[in-house]
């Protein structure tokens, strides 16, 4: 069997399979939002599948229904063969429990509650990244929530600190470098990011990337059906996959093939979907002409890039 190929996350120096999980997919109980439900065993079988075919990084939130508590659950007694980002801001008394903790609470306590709580959920001493999920630079600057997280670095409950942040305030979390990662959204469907993640990269911030295979074929993940239309239809891109290779394939290896991309973490509850990602991984990015040649046709439609992200 080929190897997942693996980058080094920035400045953390952790060693992460390009491909790697989103564990939103197994949040389960998320009353009200979620219409596939899953089973126990569901989140059992996925949780050691995508160990055993060798992913090494796993992503997750305290607002994720259940998907911690599986984690922990399931495969810490595994914990030496993944590295755990999880995220922190959500207080489970606050906001609209159904919609995943939507409210979120930046204060010092907050991200220390948070943090241990995690950490009970998962089953662990030690998180590799915590992450603030959502914080704004007004709410870094009011509560004092970079140093929260600090402290439990220097408590050695976080090894790496990060932000799943709105994009328009990357610029300024660069400029501060108080930040070892970023997360946010990328894929031959939304190109927004794409100069960004390069120049955040170069800084030295780890770079991990959602959305890397946005979010599968309409029919058969939660793919938006218009945007894949529009997308394929429109810019020919049909004509470069080839031959047997789904759409969710090539948007994954569109998505690896940019080289600042450190990891992606895909979402999915279905070990089928999991192992043809595996494969896809393995393939590797597209040949460097297919690439070229999908940027120009994106282009062509307006799937473009963004200048500079303070006009985002
Ligand atoms: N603000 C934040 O910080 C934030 C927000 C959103 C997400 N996230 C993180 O990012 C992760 C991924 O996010 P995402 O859900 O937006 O994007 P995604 O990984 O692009 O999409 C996941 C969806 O793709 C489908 N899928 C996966 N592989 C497939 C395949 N081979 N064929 C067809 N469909 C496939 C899955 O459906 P099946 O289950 O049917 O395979 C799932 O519904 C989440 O799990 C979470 O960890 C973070």
């Amino acid at each position: 069997m080929a190897q997942l190929s693996k980058a080094t996350l920035g400045r953390t120096g952790l060693d992460v399979t390009r491909l790697s999980y989103g564990a939103m997919e197994i949040r389960s109980e998320w009353a009200g939002n979620d219409d596939r439900p899953l089973t126990e065993t569901q989140a059992e079988t996925v949780l050691n599948a995508l160990l055993d075919a060798g992913i090494n990084f796993i992503d997750t939130a305290d607002c994720y229904g259940r998907s911690e508590e599986y984690i922990g659950r399931f495969i810490s007694h595994r914990r030496d063969e993944y590295y755990l980002a999880s995220k922190c801001g959500c207080h489970p008394d606050h906001g609209q429990k159904g919609l995943g903790w939507v409210g979120k609470i930046w204060t010092k306590e907050n991200v220390h509650r948070g943090v241990d709580d995690s950490l009970r959920r998962l089953k662990t001493d030690y998180l590799d990244v915590m992450q603030f999920h959502g914080a704004t630079v007004e709410d870094c600057e009011q509560g004092a929530v970079i140093d929260a997280l600090n402290e439990a670095r220097d408590q050695g409950k976080v090894r790496w600190i990060g932000t799943s942040s709105a994009l328009e305030h990357k610029p300024t979390f660069l400029e501060w470098g108080s930040f070892d990662v970023f997360q946010f959204g990328y894929s031959a469907l939304d190109r927004t990011t794409e100069n960004f993640i390069t120049e955040a990269a170069n800084a030295g911030t780890g770079m991990i990337i959602r959305g890397g295979v946005a979010q599968g074929e309409p029919g058969e993940g939660r793919g938006n059906a218009d945007r894949w239309q529009q997308a394929f239809d429109e810019a020919k891109l049909d004509e470069l996959r080839e031959e047997g290779e789904s759409r969710t394939a090539f948007i994954l290896r569109f998505t690896l093939s940019h080289p600042h991309v450190h990891t992606t973490i895909v979402g999915t509850r279905n070990v089928d979907h999991l192992l043809e990602n595996v494969r896809t991984a393995e393939r590797g990015p597209l040949a460097p002409d297919v690439y070229t040649e999908a940027k120009r046709r994106l282009d062509a439609v307006g799937l473009i890039p963004a200048e500079s992200l303070e006009n985002v």
